[in-house]
């Protein structure tokens, strides 16, 4: 069978700073929070650090030369703030600064579209120290930040993302404690939510001030919660619980308010909503250009919603595939959002690949994976989403957060003792949908 798509879907892959370029305390970098939370003991699996990762940072240009013959036509990478700015403020750092201008320049002269995502979660640890994003300020720091990377990579740049899934840096970062800064407190995760939006809704402003050409938007993770069987209780309980956590990042920005009850939810406990200043929201409501979403998996809900959700297959990450989960998490943007353009900013999944003798990693399940995803997004196309584009997480394996390096989520594989790069064969079978613009299966 062969499902085309439009012509003009963008096909890509995805990365991001801390990830993947290792180089952490070169050329005047300062620390980030992942990098003082990685040197800390216990909180990374097997103590694993993003010092050297795939050391991209001196690889690039056999890095894009594999984006290349891969075919993507655009490359989303994440720009490290303290790179840019080791303080988090003040004073630039121009070897930090060069380094993303020639990778920009690199990928528009290989025919690649770079997409900047501003912040993917390396806050400078200067600005940690000062409150991080609890602080007000850290909001004000990030529009200047952003307005300095606009300005610079401006001429190379049609798509921007202002923050990658603020939901996970706000909870799982300072309500759980599993990612940096490890903090463990309902309280602040609401008030570093809203100022992750205030931040947001003040670089969106800088973007607007400054004319610039391009396109802005912001990634949100999306778990949905579909209902395990067709009963109206359970259809109705999925829902509710959609309609605030999808919704608490996007409702500000298209509406101008937060969904009801979403502290509470959010905080497991009433009384804990953060500190919102009179012209916030105002700041904050500026329909982006479109809305990035990240989706490997959802759950159920309802009637035997556990027993039904152990049936299906998971993968390393114990995520369980859904396929079914990215077209309905699609057709709920669009009817909770109108025809915004859409983009699948990050979708794959993480198996335990091996290299065999010949060089050759036979990652057959990433590929059904990805064979069955990308189904249910054709079919949303055929549909009347918006969707206009696709990049599959991860162009190579990497840092993989608080799991390490053990989790291999890439179409390349890394040898990293070698730090050799091997194409996977779901790299091929990547090329060649990107090739016909069409899935092709048996
Ligand atoms: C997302 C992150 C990305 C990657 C994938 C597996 O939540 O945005 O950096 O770790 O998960």
């Amino acid at each position: 069978m062969r499902l085309q798509f439009p012509e003009g879907f963008v096909w890509g892959a995805a990365t991001a700073s801390y990830q993947i370029e290792g180089a952490a305390f070169e050329d005047g970098k300062g620390e980030s929070i992942w990098d003082r939370f990685s040197h800390t003991p216990g909180k990374v699996a097997k103590g694993d650090t993003g010092d050297v990762a795939c050391d991209h940072y001196h690889r690039y240009p056999e890095d894009v030369k594999l984006m290349r013959e891969l075919g993507i036509k655009s490359y989303r990478l994440s720009i490290s703030w303290p790179r840019v700015f080791p303080e988090g403020r003040g004073a630039i750092n121009t070897k930090g600064l060069d380094f993303y201008i020639r990778l920009c320049d690199t990928l528009v002269s290989e025919g690649i579209d770079p997409a900047v995502t501003l912040y993917h979660w390396d806050l400078p640890q200067k600005l940690m120290d000062a409150g991080g994003w609890a602080n007000r300020d850290t909001s004000r720091y990030f529009a200047d930040y952003a307005n300095t990377i606009y300005d610079k990579l401006a001429p190379y740049v049609k798509r921007w993302f202002t923050l990658n899934e603020p939901n996970v840096v706000a909870y799982v970062g300072c309500r759980d404690g599993r990612h940096a800064p490890g903090i463990q407190d309902p309280a602040i995760a609401n008030q570093v939510a809203h100022h992750l939006m205030l931040g947001h809704g003040l670089a969106h402003q800088a973007f607007i001030d400054g004319n610039y050409k391009g396109q802005l938007g912001i990634v949100v993770d999306v778990w949905p919660m579909l209902p395990s069987t067709d009963l109206p209780e359970d259809r109705a309980k999925a829902d509710e619980i959609n309609a605030w956590n999808l919704c608490l990042f996007l409702d500000p920005i298209f509406k101008g308010r937060y969904p009801e009850n979403v502290w509470t939810n959010k905080a497991g406990q009433s009384g804990l909503e953060p500190v919102i200043l009179a012209d916030d929201m105002k700041i904050i409501h500026k329909p982006a250009d479109f809305i990035g979403l990240n989706n490997y998996s959802s759950r159920l809900v309802g009637d035997r919603a556990d027993e039904i959700m152990a049936t299906y297959p998971v993968t390393q990450m114990n995520w369980t595939i859904i396929p079914q989960g990215i077209y309905e998490v699609c057709q709920y943007m669009k009817r909770a959002y109108g025809n915004v353009p859409l983009f699948i900013t990050e979708n794959g999944a993480a198996f335990m690949d091996s290299l065999d003798g010949q060089g050759r990693v036979a990652d057959t399940q990433r590929i059904e994976y990805l064979q069955q995803y990308i189904g249910q997004l054709h079919r949303a196309v055929e549909d009347g989403v918006n969707l206009q584009g696709y990049y599959c997480w991860s162009l190579m394996d990497n840092f993989e957060w608080a799991y390490g390096y053990e989790k291999r989520f890439g179409l390349i594989y890394i040898d990293y003792e070698s730090l050799k790069r091997h194409p996977k064969d779901s790299y091929y079978w990547y090329q060649n949908l990107i090739r016909e613009n069409a899935l092709i299966t048996k």
